[in-house]
């Protein structure tokens, strides 16, 4: 049955002429399986191949016509003797090349590192699933991004905070003894798409994670993880010291914290020698960290880069800090916080920036510290779990809103001074460089909860692969490797996952409205909710309605969040004719008759963006519908399925919004609007 456990690695056969051309070139694999990476390397060809050409070619140690050779020149003599350029490629790149090889047709695929040539093999595989020629290649690669990390919010009692495709995959009751073949797996898909780093255990940290318990569990899965390339990472709890070390403080400058965190990192680098390092969020929604001590963040994040350094672990310190006191305006705090301390960290930090300001909205604003700590490695966080944007049943292809933020313009160093460009490090000239995706995995036999969640994770690592690529390209690749390669079916499917995310947007935070969530399960619409724990969760603080207007002043007449922008951007931003209208209500308080872009008034074009988004989501009802022929029978009921619910509930989204702001407003319906029976 088609359940999805495959991902994207589903390796179906191919069919017609273009099985016959691929044989032709396929027709012997010289691969060796002297090292552990090697054997899954060779492993995984011999699987994906034999599943889409019929038959595994079968091993060879000579060339021929038709040979696939792969490794590196200290793995392979026919490698080595063919001479190649691969200076370039670093750690985990590759090349794959069609050559002549003692006279044979020969296609190489070949880098300086095994890991390089596993990613080369699955890059290889993918022309074939994706249906490309593999007669002329000549193809280079090599990460633009060095560590391309999912980020785990799984605690240790198996609940997945946020999480939405069932509990935790790790068993860590039955680890370390009994490792299930889906560690495997989980390392075969990230691998197929570069992943190179997971933290195992949530941000809200147990401190528990680092007693010899876990760590010997945490051991196991970097056993499994390990010939992948895929280092283990943990989520340190910063006050641990106090829980599980007996002492009286975690102060970052008190010695005898700075030994505890010392014999703690050579404790877990005996169990897990080739450790990553440590995430820590301190100071943020409840959590310990160096202000309890009255020290900084880098206070706090160079006790535990120095613990890791002799042994070349990295320190992930996160900016998203909200503390509980009544802010005039939560966007400011991170970059209030961190700027001062840029050039103070050690040179194995890097602080985590999510992409926005607030928290993972469907559409924000890039995060105003990115471009503004030069001497600082910053980090990109991205939510692949989609908290914000209705969980796993609605359909929302978050590639595109990655890609906005990633090619928006910090002007930092002049116009071009993308958000991409700060995080692949060739902004201010970083080595150490790196993107965090807050996982969607869970232990649904899909792994993400919908089939199309699937495609978000797929984009995330694409992404860290490459911060440049365009989230079409990769969405047209995951569809025809997921689904099908028929062209007009991936063009369908593909042009209906575009414009997913700014239907989410429309129906639910239209024109740079935030946080309109219903609080702490943020999934359906609460704009009227007060409550919640924290002081500005309270029924306007985000969109400020009144009788008068609506949204949130962040210009120099409000709280002028706008000012941490660089000059022209917070120009662009700051000034009623030139901000993006997706951002007005983001950055302006307007009245209800402001005219639009369109020509409506504000409260007009509200109503219709609410609408807007409902009518795409029924248009992709009946889009799938349509496809009913082309997919195989479960996997097109579950969907079928979720888009029903997503309909459901994009109309609820339209209706309780308009009807709260209308109860604000005091205004009349637009014309045509039907409200609710
Ligand atoms: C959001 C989310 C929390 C999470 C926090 C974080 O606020 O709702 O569950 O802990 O982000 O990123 O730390």
């Amino acid at each position: 049955a088609e359940d999805g456990y495959d991902l994207w690695l589903r390796y179906r056969p191919v069919e017609g002429v273009r099985a016959d051309a691929y044989r032709m070139r396929v027709s012997r694999l010289v691969a060796g399986d002297a090292m552990p990476t090697q054997a899954v390397t060779r492993a995984e060809l011999l699987r994906g191949l034999g599943g889409l050409l019929g038959a595994a070619p079968p091993l060879s140690e000579a060339a021929a016509d038709g040979a696939v050779v792969v490794g590196t020149p200290m793995s392979s003599p026919s490698i080595a003797r063919l001479g190649l350029e691969l200076g370039d490629l670093g750690r985990d790149g590759y090349l794959i090349r069609s050559v002549t090889l003692d006279g044979h047709a020969a296609t190489v695929i070949a880098a300086n590192e095994d890991i390089g040539a596993l990613y080369g093999a699955f890059h290889f595989l993918r022309l074939l699933q994706t249906g490309q020629s593999i007669e002329r290649l000549d193809v280079r690669e090599a990460p633009r991004v060095k560590l391309r990390v999912l980020n785990h919010w799984d605690n240790l009692d198996g609940h997945v905070e946020r999480g939405y495709a069932g509990a935790s995959i790790w068993d860590w009751h039955k680890l370390p003894d009994w490792r299930a073949p889906r560690y495997a797996d989980y390392a075969r898909a990230n691998a197929s798409i570069g992943i190179n780093g997971t933290v195992l255990n949530n941000v809200n940290a147990d401190a528990l994670v680092l007693t010899p318990m876990y760590l010997e569990k945490a051991a196991a899965l970097a056993d499994v993880f390990r010939p992948y390339g895929i280092r283990v990472y943990l989520s340190a709890r910063f006050s641990a010291p106090i829980e599980i070390g007996g002492l009286e403080t975690a102060d970052p400058l008190d010695p005898q914290v700075q030994r505890w965190w010392r014999d703690k990192a050579e404790e877990i680098y005996r169990t897990i020698p080739d450790f990553g390092g440590f995430l820590v969020k301190a100071n943020s929604e409840g959590q310990p960290g160096p202000q309890d001590y009255g020290r900084s963040h880098a206070d706090g994040a160079n006790l535990l880069a120095d613990a890791l350094a002799p042994h070349g672990g990295t320190v992930m310190w996160r900016a998203f800090v909200y503390s509980d006191e009544e802010p005039d305006d939560r966007a400011k705090q991170a970059y209030s916080e961190f700027v001062p301390l840029d050039g103070e960290f050690r040179d194995n930090v890097m602080v985590q920036v999510k992409n926005g300001a607030i928290d993972f909205q469907p559409r924000e604003p890039f995060h105003p510290l990115f471009g503004a700590m030069p001497d600082t490695p910053l980090m990109m966080e991205f939510q692949i779990t989609k908290e914000y944007l209705g969980f796993a049943t609605h359909l929302v292809y978050l590639g595109p809103m990655w890609e906005e933020v990633l090619r928006a313009d910090t002007h930092a160093r002049g116009e071009g001074s993308t958000v991409a460009k700060v995080i692949d490090g060739s902004l201010h000239d970083h080595r150490l460089t790196g993107m965090a995706g807050v996982a969607n995995i869970g232990s649904d036999r899909n792994w993400s909860g919908s089939h199309f969640d699937q495609a978000n994770w797929y984009a995330y690592g694409r992404l860290a692969w490459d911060p440049e690529l365009s989230s079409r390209s990769i969405a047209e690749q995951w569809v025809r490797m997921t689904f099908s390669g028929d062209d007009s079916f991936v063009a369908t499917v593909v042009d209906m996952m575009m414009g997913s995310r700014e239907a989410a947007v429309d129906y639910m935070t239209p024109l740079g409205l935030h946080h309109l969530m219903g609080s702490n399960h943020h999934y359906g619409p609460g704009p009227w909710l007060g409550g919640g724990p924290r002081t500005d969760w309270t029924s306007v603080y985000y969109h400020r309605a009144t009788r008068a207007g609506i949204g949130f002043d962040r210009t120099a007449s409000g709280s002028n969040a706008v000012a941490q922008y660089a000059p022209p951007v917070a120009r662009e931003f700051g000034d009623l004719e030139t901000v993006p209208e997706e951002f007005l209500l983001w950055f302006h308080h307007v009245p209800w008759d402001y005219r639009t872009q369109s020509g409506r008034p504000l409260w007009d074009e509200l109503v219709h963006r609410y609408t807007r988004g409902v009518d795409y989501v029924r248009g992709m009802r009946e889009t799938w519908r349509g496809l009913a022929g082309d997919v195989d029978p479960e996997r097109h009921a579950q969907v079928a399925a979720f888009l029903a619910i997503q309909e459901k509930e994009a109309q609820r989204w339209r209706d309780a919004s308009i009807a709260y702001f209308q109860g604000i407003s005091g205004l009349p319906l637009p014309e045509g609007y039907a409200p609710p029976p």
